[in-house]
């Protein structure tokens, strides 16, 4: 039994890459990371989407694999981002007389990035094309991750190709389809994925959820991470839920700390938090977590707490660059309360004012800004900041 034919007549060409430390130069993978490929064979032979430019041999040998010395007719583009398309040059040399399919974004994408612009099919939103027994539709879902990012749907086997769409960090570690996978460690990697990568697109995530949600859909092949068809549904109520910044009923508490003094009165909320039974409670000192684990679990709660100390006369710069990470997000419907701390002139609680004040947030009117060290007054009203966030979550 081959397991790279997904259903009859498409086939996984794909490859894992458990070499590169940061995707985007920028968030870890621990679990790796996929680059999905597919290959419909029919009368004519059609890829869907390439590979990371490291891996261009391996998407060739997988090719090679399923059509022998055949040729590819049409290679279809959702999604430009090199991670995908660094391999369409070496593709084209290899099989020259094969049709480039993408939109108008993505063709000029294609002759800016790999100077290519002849033998190119230009497609709509709603546009079909016959490849024989199957005919491929083609839906714009832009902003998805990419201005040229569409989908590819196949009706006859009601297949979604979504490009970066349902994907998530995980290389595919023999199984390619969820019921051939133990998904355990996807699920997270999911969250984290879409926070880090997508989590700014939520609006145009909800236009494309909009536009599929007639389509009968039994197999989504993203291009990251396991082939669904199982778990569709649970995929599908993710990647809903975080586009809407639905979040659960808990509280991220992100800090920064030279010295211990901010980290006590994180230590202090936390508690009282507890205490008055908030269970879900993630604290991230910011020097120490790398930023894609606390935008995830920011995404994933509705409460958020930020504190640092004032480091010359600015936030602390690890707190610095998480609200500037969140501010590009735009995150939506969280309740907020900041905290600060300074040694001989107050400057990290202005900052997170202003922050506050910039995301429009429900944010609680009891900042707590302490000098120096902890005293039982500043004790007080860490405690007062905990109960009022509390309060909230539970209205
Ligand atoms: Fe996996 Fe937006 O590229």
């Amino acid at each position: 039994m081959n397991i790279t034919e997904i259903v009859k007549g498409i086939h996984y060409v794909g490859v894992n890459d458990r070499n590169k430390h940061k995707f985007e130069n920028l968030w870890p993978l621990p679990y790796g990371v996929s680059y999905n490929a597919y290959l419909i064979t029919d009368e004519k032979n059609v890829l869907v989407d390439t590979a990371d430019a490291a891996y261009t041999d391996r998407l060739l040998d997988n090719i090679t694999d399923v059509i022998g010395d055949g040729k590819i007719d049409y290679l279809v583009i959702n999604h430009m981002e090199p991670d995908h398309s660094a391999s369409i040059q070496f593709i084209r040399q290899k099989y020259p007389q094969m049709t480039i399919v993408g939109n108008a974004k993505t063709l000029e994408m294609v002759k800016g990035y790999y100077g290519i612009d002849d033998n190119t099919l230009c497609v709509k939103n709603g546009d079909c094309l016959s490849i024989g027994n199957r005919t491929l539709t083609f839906y714009l879902t832009p902003m998805v991750h990419w201005p040229e990012t569409m989908m590819t749907y196949c009706p006859d086997e009601k297949v979604l190709f979504s490009g970066d769409a349902f994907g998530c960090f995980g290389t595919l570690d023999g199984g390619i389809t969820d019921s051939q996978l133990n998904t355990g460690k996807y699920w997270n990697e999911m969250v984290r994925y879409y926070s880090n990568i997508v989590g700014k697109y939520g609006p145009a995530v909800q236009m494309a959820l909009k536009k599929l949600s007639d389509l009968e859909i039994k197999t989504i092949c993203s291009t990251h991470g396991p082939i669904w068809q199982d778990e569709i549904p649970n995929v599908v109520n993710i990647y809903d839920r975080l586009s809407r910044y639905e979040a659960e009923p808990g509280v991220v508490i992100a800090y920064g700390s030279m010295y211990g003094h901010t980290e006590q009165m994180a230590e202090e909320i936390a508690r009282e938090l507890a205490a008055n039974g908030i269970k879900e409670i993630v604290l991230h000192n910011v020097s120490h977590d790398d930023p894609s684990y606390i935008l995830q679990n920011i995404f994933r709660y509705r409460g958020l707490i930020i504190g640092s100390p004032t480091y010359s006369n600015k936030l602390f710069p690890a707190v610095e660059s998480l609200i500037n990470m969140i501010a590009t997000r735009e995150i939506k419907g969280r309740t907020f309360a900041y905290f600060g701390s300074y040694t001989w002139a107050g400057a990290a609680v202005k900052h997170l004012a202003s922050f506050a004040e910039s995301m429009k947030w429900d944010t609680l009117p009891c900042p707590v800004e302490m000098k120096q060290g902890m005293t039982p007054d500043i004790k007080e009203h860490c405690r007062l900041l905990a109960r009022e966030m509390a309060a909230r979550l539970k209205e």
